[in-house]
């Protein structure tokens, strides 16, 4: 039982994108192991299409940003609401990508975290240390920065959203973490965010790992006791390679 969720960055061309699902969600759905979940995160532009392909099948869709704000004048900005409309159940929210080279701070994360919230669209936010970060020895420190900032929009919450573990090196670098290492930090993150629930909530989280993770290494991964499932970028693209992860579910 996991969830795997196809994160397709800005690979996939429109065309392409639809293709996919339209050819191979039969196949995928009838390989997915009845309590797991497939979630495509495409481009913006290829979820309302996509949900009419989908909203009767088992695989859900999933945004790979949403805007901090609920409606104004934000030129290039999309609403949660927005995405709720199009049969969106999942964003991807802090990003490395998005963190890097968009800017994306923890305060504006936390704004994204509360509007999902609002539109019942559960989040699944990334969490990773840098390369320098992972060589000079303190992932902790730098995952308890991000996840303190974050805490006071998770700590309130009844509503399920997941935390994905994502070491930046190990992002398209096909370098990944060692399964035991993987699993203490993975129970490290779940004290810390029990920890710092407020007193009368008891939050419902789910543990993805992303990062490199492809068909070879896939099984190994869903081995680690905590892990609810994957985040995959360039590997989810090929046919073949998802449809072998998929059928590990
Ligand atoms: P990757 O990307 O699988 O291509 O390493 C994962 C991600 O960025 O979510």
């Amino acid at each position: 039982m996991a969830t795997i969720v196809a994160n397709w960055k800005m690979y996939q061309p429109y065309d392409k994108a639809i293709a996919f699902v339209r050819d191979h969600k039969q196949e995928l759905e009838q390989l997915l192991h009845p309590y797991s979940t497939l979630v495509i995160a495409p481009s913006f532009v290829c979820l309302d299409p996509m949900w009419q392909m989908l909203r009767d099948s088992r695989i859900q869709l999933c945004a790979q940003d949403v805007s901090a704000y609920t409606s104004g004048a934000y030129t290039g900005e999309v609403s949660a609401a927005s995405l709720a409309d199009v049969g969106c159940y999942y964003a991807i929210i802090g990003h490395s990508e998005r963190r890097r080279y968009f800017g994306e701070t923890n305060e504006m994360i936390s704004q994204k975290i509360q509007r999902l919230f609002e539109n019942y669209i559960t989040p699944i936010i990334c969490i990773g240390e840098s390369k320098e970060d992972y060589k000079k020895g303190i992932t902790r420190q730098v995952l308890e920065a991000q996840l303190a900032a974050l805490m006071p929009a998770l700590g309130n919450q009844e509503e399920f959203f997941c935390i994905a573990y994502e070491p930046e090196w190990a992002i398209g670098t096909g370098v990944t973490p060692d399964l035991e290492e993987l699993e203490k930090i993975l129970s490290w993150i779940s004290e810390f965010v029990h920890e710092n629930e407020h007193d009368d909530i008891h939050v419902s989280m789910g543990l993805l790992y992303g990062g490199s993770v492809d068909e070879t290494n896939a099984a190994g991964f869903m081995t680690v006791p905590g892990l609810g499932g994957l985040l995959i970028g360039g590997a989810s693209r090929d046919f073949q390679t998802l449809k072998k992860i998929v059928s590990l579910t």
